[in-house]
């Protein structure tokens, strides 16, 4: 792939967007990383942060950048003059929802095509949804996101709390 970007909302990234970060980035020249800006949802981290984690995290891979869109996947796909979406498949649950999406954003913006990376079955279990349960508990987020992602979870949790 020329230019691939890789969409979602990444709040908070974890280990499992991490191994898709890697595995794109080596499949593409240049990857985009676009962190979802939606005011209808009401993340825990704002686009503004989750953008920043994603480019410390990112920050030894030359070909990838991180931006923040709103708006339509396609016409974000279309402003960068990417030629392809990639999106994880976790498990068959994943796919029907996935394929739809893939399906709306081709009829969209035909040009485009959506290539599908199987999660590594290490994080095949894991969501972003998951380690903030697990963080409202106060539980390990160890072995789901970088330390410096789990302390800044526990921090917003323990922010929100007051
Ligand atoms: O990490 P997520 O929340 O599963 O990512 C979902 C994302 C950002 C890929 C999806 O919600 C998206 O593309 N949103 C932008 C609006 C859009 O183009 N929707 C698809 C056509 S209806």
């Amino acid at each position: 792939m020329r230019k691939a970007v890789y969409p979602g909302s990444f709040d908070p990234v974890t280990f499992g967007h991490l191994d898709i970060i890697e595995r794109s980035a080596r499949m593409s020249d240049h990857l985009i990383i676009g962190v979802l800006n939606n005011n209808s949802k009401t993340p825990l981290f704002s686009a503004e942060e989750r953008v920043n984690m994603l480019k410390s995290l990112t920050n030894d891979f030359p070909n990838v950048e991180v931006k923040a869109f709103g708006g339509l996947l396609v016409d974000f796909v279309r402003a960068n003059e990417a030629d392809a979406v990639i999106r994880g498949l976790r498990a068959v649950t994943d796919f029907e929802y996935e394929l739809q999406i893939a399906q709306i954003n081709r009829v969209m913006a035909p040009e485009v095509d959506t290539v599908f990376l199987t999660t590594n079955l290490k994080y095949s279990y894991l969501s972003s949804s998951i380690v903030k349960e697990i963080a409202s508990y106060d539980g390990d987020l160890s072995a789901f996101v970088p330390a410096g992602i789990a302390e800044l979870v526990k921090k917003k949790m323990e922010d929100r709390k007051k």
